[in-house]
Order: structure tokens, then sequence, then C-alpha cells
């Protein structure tokens, strides 16, 4: 079976009926399912909530249309082709890098304008002038950590990342070339795959460099696997880390495991920004929960599409990507307005504290 077959229909959300006119449809890839799942249903929450509000007011009605990629390179590339042969006008997808420059790639051939909410790697936005991202880039995030371990008074660190990952792979080289800037040392560099059960290996190679702080640009599964097992060792490290560590799983996974430790993240649900505070009562009164990061992406990405379709000349691919450039938002994560050169967003990050298996709103840094 192939995985175009397998590929699942996750949600059409239709508001009025289908194809009414006057109603444009844009596509949604997102991870529903598997090892990231949160990323997915918060994005997609998120997504909701735009395009209700935009529908509740815009002349032409906006339809969105999500598929879910299993967190998968290949289901990625599935959905992305079978929503553009669906005549999506957008796309908004992925949050994994690797994901997104999979989905990128088919978004710029086919002349479909796309945005990740929340994919950090640099070169997605390098494959074309079709390509936009809502987010910090890895280089913004690593400059913020290094600066802030630095504040801390750490001076030397592991790296622990996923070769396989382009986010895990470009921040963790970001990460070493920021820190080392800021006068610090990188004492032991391991690898892992997603998914793996085991990291004994790679955390007694750390505890005989003698590092204190170990780095790990990873997603929230793998990190809670990997911090548990440290615990259970007796290996007395803390751990810094990225984006990737935002979801409620991560508590409920780790429990303790990563009390001390500290993560970079877009969005802080206590920033008193009316923007943010506005988003969040929104969010709580629909869903019954409160927002993450990825939700808060999601909402900006969806509304810096739905705001460039009710500007646009036109939907096509040229019309709207000139629309998308020249967006100036002020969103739930912070002001967006796009850099000329990647493309990407200039705002603050927020660096969360872990105490009793929950994060905590520590610093917000301007990389
Ligand atoms: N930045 C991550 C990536 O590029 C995705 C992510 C963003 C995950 C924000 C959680 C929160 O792969």
């Amino acid at each position: 079976m192939t995985v175009f077959r397998i590929a699942v229909v996750l949600v059409v959300c239709m508001f009025g009926k289908a194809e009414a006119e006057g109603e444009v449809s844009v596509g949604a890839y997102l991870p529903m399912t598997g090892a990231s799942a949160t990323f997915g249903v918060s994005t997609w929450q998120g997504i909701q909530l735009a395009v209700e509000q935009h529908n509740a007011k815009a002349k032409v009605k906006v339809q969105v249309k999500a598929l879910d990629t299993m967190g998968k390179q290949s289901g990625a590339q599935a959905v992305v082709t079978r929503l553009a042969d669906d005549g999506v006008v957008a796309l908004i997808g992925e949050v994994a890098s690797s994901l997104s420059l999979a989905g990128a790639a088919i978004a710029q051939q086919r002349g479909i304008p796309m945005i990740t909410p929340s994919s950090t790697n640099p070169a997605i936005t390098d494959t074309g002038d079709l390509i936009f991202r809502a987010c910090q880039t890895d280089d913004a995030q690593a400059r913020v950590m290094a600066r802030f371990a630095r504040t801390l008074k750490i001076g030397s660190v592991a790296i622990l990342k996923a070769p396989a990952q382009a986010y895990s792979t470009g921040l963790a080289t970001a990460f070493e070339t920021a820190f080392k800037a800021e006068g610090g040392a990188i004492v032991a560099t391991q690898e892992y795959t997603m998914g793996a059960a085991d990291f004994e290996p790679q955390l007694r190679a750390i505890e005989t460099a003698k590092a204190q702080w170990v780095f790990v640009p990873g997603y929230y599964t793998d990190v809670a696997t990997l911090a548990k097992q440290a615990q259970q060792l007796g290996i007395r490290v803390k751990f810094l880390g990225s984006d990737g560590w935002d979801s409620e799983e991560l508590g409920k996974l780790a429990g303790t495991a990563l009390d001390g430790s500290y993560y970079i993240n877009h969005f802080a649900i206590d920033d008193a920004r009316a923007a943010t505070r506005s988003f969040v009562k929104a969010y709580r009164t629909k869903f019954k929960q409160a927002p993450d990061a990825l939700a808060a992406l999601g909402y900006d990405a969806a509304n810096v599409v739905l705001g460039a379709i009710a500007r646009a000349k036109s939907t096509s691919g040229k019309h709207l990507a000139e629309a998308i450039r020249a967006t100036k938002l002020t969103g739930a994560t912070g002001e967006l307005a796009f850099h000329a050169k990647d493309q990407g967003i200039t705002k603050p990050m927020v660096v969360l504290k872990i105490s009793g298996g929950k994060p905590a709103f520590a610093a917000s840094v301007t990389p």
C-alpha cells in the first residue's frame, strides 16, 4: 500500500457549504498522529480558531482542509501533493523542519505559497520565494539559549542530537557556534535516533565528559525518555532545550526528571500583550484548555494567510505571496513582519524553567 493511500483525510473544516461561490480553500499538513501528535493537534486548533474568527466577518469565506502527515517525511510529500491536486490556494504546515523542507519543495514547484507556523530550520525559506515562516529561526533560538546559558554561568555543555532531523542537527550546530562565541565550551557531542528507547550509552559518555548541562535540540517524546533514564541511572545532569520540547505531554512523560532544566519557546501563556491575552481567552473558551506555542503559532500563521487572501489582487500564487510578504500583523506570539532576507520573523523568544514537571516563564530574550 502506498503512503498516498493510507494518508488519512483528517478533518475538512467547512464553514458554509463546501465549494460555495466565493469560497477559498487552504490546505494544512500536520502531524496529527505519531510521536509528535500534540504538535499537530495544537496547531490545528489554532488554525481553526483563526478561520472561525475570520469567517465571522470576511466577505470571502475560507475553508481549511487538514491532512495528517503522521509525522513522516513521506507522509508530508504525499499529503502536500494531494492538497495541491485538490486546488488549495495556500498551504500551512508542517511543524517538524524535515517535513516542512519536504513540503516546501513541492509547494514551490506547484506555485502554491506555503507558510510553516513553527519550523525553525533556516533552509526552509531558502527553498523559494513562495515559502514563509511565522516563527523565529534556529539561529535565533541558538543565540538566545547560548546567551541565556552564559547568564546562568554555565561554562561547558554536552550536545545530544538526532542526525536524521534537520531541526536537531541545524540547531545543534547553531548552538555550538553561538555558545563558543559567548565563551562557552562543548565538551561532548552524542547522537540518538528519534524514538529510541535506550539512551544509556550517550548518557554515560556525557557523564564521562563531566558535563553538568546537556543541550538537547529534540522533540518532547525523546526528551522525556532520555531525561527519565538519566534520573533512573542517577546521572545528575540538567538539560537545556529548544522549542521542540513544547508539549503538555512532556511533563506527563518525564515527571520531575527535567526539574531545573530550561528551554526556549515562541510563546508564554502569561504574556501581558493584549493580542496574546485575547487569543488565550478565545482559545480557552473554544477548546476548554490552555494553548501552547504550537496553537499560538498555528493561529498566527493562519491569520497571515487569511489576511493575505483578503488583501491580495487574486488568489494566484504570485499575488498571495506578495500579500503575505507585505503582512504586518499583531499576532498571538508577537509582532509579525517578514524579514527581507529569509522571509522569517523578528520577535522575542521566551525561556521557560521546569519545576515540579511544569514549565514557567523565566525570561524574554530578543535574539
Ligand atoms: N521548531 C521545530 C522544528 O523546526 C518544531 C516546533 C516548534 C516544535 C515549536 C514545538 C514548538 O522542527
